[in-house]
């Protein structure tokens, strides 16, 4: 007698609003994290794989808006790091390294012109949604060890009216909550487990009912640094075995290439920054 297969859980796909800037000027002209030690961009390959993962969302049906590419800021390609907004409100971001505190304002110019209402100018360094990740309109895990200070956790909760899980990084590889851990849904997160101290595993555990854990080999493609809208999961085509995983756990993955993104130490999610609750038409006030 064969015993019947599991089902995996049906997975619903919700619409997403999300800000990118395109690498018109991406480049690695410093090295603030281990992965651009060395590294030279192809900036032809690097728009071609950024307009990728630019089309996957396009093709989702998802809403993609632009921030203007701003020269001698090559790090801009990373949305994500720009601010955190969660119902229409949005808390800005305090960059570590002066190398990208230039982001600051375009983007914050960017979010107000989108609709973005208090938009909280930050005291303590963060780095947006590189170290804050939506779990749900009340709960964002929040990473701390070499960006995003601890008290830009409390910060953060206050300014966007949510609770806040902080976890600590131990491994400089990731740096970024982003490269360690990914939402797939409200219920649910994968991780690379030697990023976290044991206290931060089992607290996550504690708050988050399915913690997927996935193997190095996909971590070192920056697997975990995509984005779910609940069904589809953008992500590093790389990472086979978490695009297995996912698949067995019921949700569809789209991979897309990006090597030249990964030289800087960012992929899919560094590249998107989502905007949740803002006004589906803003009026023009220029
Ligand atoms: N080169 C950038 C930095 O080190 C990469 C940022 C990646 N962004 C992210 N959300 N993890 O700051």
């Amino acid at each position: 007698m064969t015993v019947p297969a599991q089902r995996a859980p049906q997975r619903t796909a919700t619409p997403l609003h999300v800000l990118m800037c395109p690498p018109v000027h991406f480049e690695v002209a410093y090295a603030i994290n281990p992965w651009m030690v060395g590294q030279t961009i192809d900036p032809v390959l690097a728009m071609h794989q950024w307009e990728g993962v630019r089309d996957a969302y396009l093709a989702l049906g998802h809403r993609v808006d632009l921030l203007t590419p701003v020269a001698g800021l090559p790090d801009q390609v990373f949305a994500a790091n720009g601010a955190v907004v969660v119902g229409g409100r949005g808390y800005g971001a305090k960059f570590r390294h002066p190398e990208r505190t230039g982001e600051e304002q375009p983007f914050a110019d960017t979010l107000a012109r989108l609709g973005v209402r208090d938009l909280r100018r930050p005291e303590h360094v963060n780095e947006g949604e590189g170290d804050f990740l939506y779990m749900t309109d009340e709960l964002l895990l929040a990473g701390y060890g070499f960006r995003t200070s601890r008290e830009a956790h409390a910060e953060a909760a206050l300014a966007l009216g949510v609770e806040v899980l902080s976890l600590e990084l131990v491994d400089p590889r990731f740096y970024h909550l982003d490269v360690a851990l990914m939402t797939l849904s409200d219920d649910a997160v994968a991780v690379y487990a030697p990023a976290f101290t044991a206290q931060g595993l089992a607290d996550l555990r504690a708050r988050v009912p399915h913690v997927v854990e996935v193997a190095e080999a996909d971590a070192l493609v920056l697997g975990l640094n995509g984005v779910s809208d609940g069904r589809h999961v953008v992500l590093e085509e790389q990472a086979l075995g978490f695009q297995a995983q996912l698949t067995a756990l019921g949700f569809v993955p789209v991979p897309v290439p990006t090597s030249e993104l990964r030289k800087s130490g960012g992929s899919v999610k560094c590249c998107t920054q989502e905007l949740r609750g803002l006004p589906a038409v803003v009026a023009d006030v220029a």
